[in-house]
């Protein structure tokens, strides 16, 4: 399986003669086993018409931030892509790429992502010489921006000079070799797959400098990313403890505090997942109002009324996308398996991976765990006390093997 096999790649198209190639690029990443949502500017669709690509592709031509069903289009596309490629790429795309503006739906999925950014500048021949595209291209690159292209050879009314679209070949090989080196192995039995791990205990408001929160210390979660990241996964770990999860390749740290905000990063990602674990201590409820102001001593002991949060992991059992699997925790303190079973079947999950945090070195904060894994169909693997990482090692051998009977139960298996 080659490193685009399962991988989210945005394709934004510009106002080029060249919008043409990005067709052939498009149906190189689907055959090359990604998931591609092409974005066209309007100067794209005058050159080319949005058909070709919806035929192509893995979703339908997106061409502007108001014309979608979701309402924050640039955010779901940005954060969820492995990969954006801007093929071509106009004088004019560059030059706001540069400043950061978002007048556009690929402009502004631009500055939504964090993922690693191809441009392959296509112009004519003076055009690209100009100093002010020149100094563009060469801020875009110090910023770690992949410029590919521009080649010599022949141009749009005839002419011969540099400003040629790169081989459509060339960028696809770019994408690979991209995409390979973030995922920083050359395999690995979870390659090609996406995993989005939760972790941390949510903090809600109470006012400016209190908040509820709980004891978790994302550990486990935090364990399970950099497992996934190091075992070949593409790794996006939504976490309330950012600062103590380490840089890995192919893992990209999304920081959170509340239950709501962890609910829209999910959110956000959760489509693009093939594997979903929420190893997160979610608040249940939350201050039904906060205080704008630091809540005073002097005024007595504050009445705080609580209302309940989103149910994340629920709502991903409900909304779930084929084949994918999604995995809880339950923290219990008795009945560890009669709860954790029930909450299992409440949320319909495939896995829920149960821990007894009254016994010693389990759960919040240890370096340790023990936990059974459970799974739909009543079937339960202990784990004994361990490392988290072995923990985590476990889930994600648990979670891969759902992943597989889902794959050759929808006959998908090659
Ligand atoms: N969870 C969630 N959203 C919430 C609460 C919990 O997604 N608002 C997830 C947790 O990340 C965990 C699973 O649900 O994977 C079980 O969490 P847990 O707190 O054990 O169960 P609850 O459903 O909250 O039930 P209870 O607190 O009554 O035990």
């Amino acid at each position: 399986m080659g490193p685009l096999a399962g991988r989210r790649v945005v394709l934004g198209v510009t106002g080029g003669i060249a919008a043409y190639k990005a067709v052939e690029v498009c149906r190189r990443l689907v055959d090359a086993g990604a998931h591609v949502a092409p974005v066209l500017t309007g100067g794209a669709m005058r050159f080319i018409g949005r058909a070709t690509f919806d035929a192509l592709a893995s979703e339908p031509v997106q061409t502007s931030l108001w014309d979608e069903p979701h309402p924050i289009p640039h955010t779901r596309l940005g954060q969820g892509a492995d990969l954006v490629i801007v093929c071509p790429a106009t004088a004019r795309l560059l030059a706001d790429y540069r400043m950061g503006r978002s007048g556009d739906l690929l402009t502004a999925t631009l500055l939504a992502t964090r993922a690693p950014v191809i441009v392959c500048p296509a112009m004519h021949t003076e055009m690209w010489e100009q100093p002010a595209v020149q100094d563009n291209v060469e801020v875009l690159a110090g910023r770690g921006v992949s410029i590919v292209g521009p080649v010599d050879g022949r141009l749009a009314g005839g002419d011969l000079g540099a400003g040629r679209m790169a081989d459509p070949s060339d960028v696809v090989a770019a994408a690979e070799r991209i995409l390979g080196v973030a995922r920083g192995t050359d395999g690995g039995d979870l390659a090609g797959l996406t995993v989005l791990v939760t972790a941390g205990g949510t903090r809600e408001p109470i006012c400016p400098v209190r908040f509820i929160g709980n004891r978790s210390s994302g550990k486990q979660g935090h364990a399970l990313a950099l497992e996934a990241a190091e075992r070949g996964a593409m790794v996006h770990c939504v976490t309330t403890r950012p600062e103590r999860l380490a840089e890995a390749p192919g893992l990209e740290v999304v920081a959170v505090d509340t239950a709501a905000e962890m609910a829209d990063a999910v959110g956000a990602r959760a489509a693009g997942a093939d594997v979903v674990i929420m190893a997160a201590a979610v608040a249940d409820f939350r201050p039904a109002t906060v205080a704008t102001d630091k809540i005073k001593k002097g005024a007595g002991p504050p009445e705080i009324l609580l209302e309940p949060t989103v149910d994340i992991l629920a709502g991903l059992g409900r909304s779930r996308v084929d084949g994918q699997v999604i995995v809880g925790f339950a923290a219990e303190t008795s009945d560890l398996r009669q709860n954790a079973a029930a909450k299992l079947v409440a949320k319909g999950i495939d896995l829920m991976v149960a821990n007894d945090v009254s016994e010693p070195g389990v759960g919040f904060d240890h370096d340790t765990n023990a936990v059974v894994i459970l799974d739909a169909d009543g079937g339960a693997r202990e784990v004994p006390l361990t490392d988290k990482r072995e923990v985590a090692a476990a889930v994600l051998d648990a979670a891969l093997a759902v992943h597989r009977t889902n794959r050759s139960t929808n006959g998908d298996d090659t």
